[in-house]
């Protein structure tokens, strides 16, 4: 069969990578794809923003299966426009995006359906949230109501940054911004593949590190590494949170005609009261996938044909613990040049490239998030020195990253 997959960061070249391997696979093609994918797909010069093309092309390359990798296609409609041309897609309609897209959204049906998730309030003017962070204090979480790429969220500990965060969300017009009470504990991401009233969560779960620099410090980022599997978060959690989140959620999605099909991240934390909700994502984790797809031995193909057909399915995953650094562009996630020669990079396997090009037969970085080392090893120890070495091994002088992915799982 021949597959599209939509998007051009790591994630995607993960997913491509992964679905490149199935056995029920002849071709893969990337729209916008990275160059550093062309030896695993073919890299098709469409943008992502224009659905129209991507229509186009899926029918005219009969494509039996289109993936789509990040939020924003999805919120814009391209599963819709993809499905009303007859083409099969992975990845939810955008209505039932919006439980990523509006984090208004997600939470109004958690609070409907009781899904255990932190206090929240909606706010769309400034006098009115000044007065609500008077009356509740800090630390407060507030959260732009929209698509940030995971930059949108503000952990204000005290009341200056509370109020420069309300001073910046709502410089802008009709604003609509989330304050969150404050919830302490262990983050983790489950992936779950939904088909309406159905799922499979993965038997396994990963950890992001979503914060710039080590200790958790800086502002929060799309995620600067993760790992899994995550050996001390007990399968106890992971059974409560499927049982007080994931199955409820589902129903949930289902009980308002949202008609799910694709993975729905949940992103949760661990508290003294049990597992909560912190966010939903419409999508794979970046950097999750890359780590996860490494670790997963079940073919994907296969997986996501057992969820349209609402079958369960054995998931098997290697016994080896992924660790994966991600290098990022100094400056990342406020502003940061690009250009910046990379070496040490031939194509590895062992790298994912998610902002790479080639220029005058060198490569360059091309964004914020450049590319991710994933160490294996028997243990997460061996792992993380595996994957710091892979890190050493990487000559620039535009990158940064984080000493201390996977600190928390030793
Ligand atoms: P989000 O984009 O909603 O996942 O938020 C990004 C990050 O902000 C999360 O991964 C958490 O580290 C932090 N965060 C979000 N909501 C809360 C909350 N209610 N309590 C504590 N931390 C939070
Ligand atoms: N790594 C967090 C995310 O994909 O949103």
């Amino acid at each position: 069969m021949k597959v599209l997959v939509i998007g051009s960061g790591g994630r995607e070249h993960a997913l491509v990578r992964k679905i490149s391997q199935s056995e029920r696979v002849d071709e893969v093609f990337v729209i916008r794809g990275n160059e550093a994918m062309a030896q695993e797909a073919t890299v098709v010069d469409i943008a992502e923003n224009d659905h129209e093309s991507i229509v186009n092309f899926a029918k005219e390359h009969a494509m039996d299966l289109v993936v789509v990798g990040p939020e924003q296609p999805l919120i814009d409609g391209l599963a819709d426009r993809l499905t009303a041309a007859g083409i099969k897609t992975f990845g939810p309609n955008s209505n039932a995006a919006q439980m990523e897209g509006s984090k208004d959204f997600a939470k109004a049906l958690m609070a409907k359906y009781n899904i255990p998730t932190a206090k929240y309030q909606t706010i769309d003017n400034k006098d009115e949230a000044l007065e609500y962070v008077k009356t509740h204090g800090t630390p407060i979480v507030i959260k732009y109501d929209g698509l940030a790429a995971g930059k949108g969220v503000v952990v204000a500990m005290d009341d200056e940054m509370a109020i420069d965060a309300i001073n910046d969300f709502y410089a802008e017009e009709g604003a609509k911004v989330v304050f969150e009470e404050f919830l302490e504990g262990e983050e983790f991401s489950l992936m779950v593949f939904v088909n309406d009233d159905f799922c499979i969560p993965f038997d396994t779960i990963a950890q992001d590190h979503k914060r710039a620099f080590d200790e958790d410090k800086g502002p929060n980022t799309g995620g600067m590494g993760a790992y899994c599997p995550v050996n001390h978060i007990s399968e106890d959690i992971i059974e409560r949170t499927n049982n007080e989140i994931v199955y409820p959620v589902v129903q949930a999605m289902h009980q308002e005609n949202l008609n799910y099909f694709g993975i729905l991240y949940v992103g949760a934390i661990v508290t003294a009261e049990g597992p909560k909700v912190i966010e939903f994502n419409a999508r794979f984790g970046d950097p999750e996938a890359q780590v996860l797809l490494r670790r997963l031995d079940t073919d994907l193909i296969e997986l996501i044909e057992a969820v349209e057909r609402k079958e369960a399915i054995d998931l098997v995953w290697r016994n080896k613990t992924i660790c994966g650094v991600v290098l990022a562009s100094k400056g990342y996630p406020a502003s940061y040049k690009k250009g910046h020669i990379v070496e040490g990079y031939d194509y590895q396997s062992d790298y994912i490239a998610s902002a790479l090009k080639r220029e005058n037969g060198q490569w360059i970085t091309s964004g914020g998030r450049v590319m991710i080392a994933l160490g294996e090893g028997n243990d997460l120890a061996e792992a993380q020195k595996n994957s710091y070495q892979l890190v050493e091994n990487i000559k620039s002088n535009g990158l940064f990253y984080r000493k201390d992915i996977g600190n928390k799982g030793l």
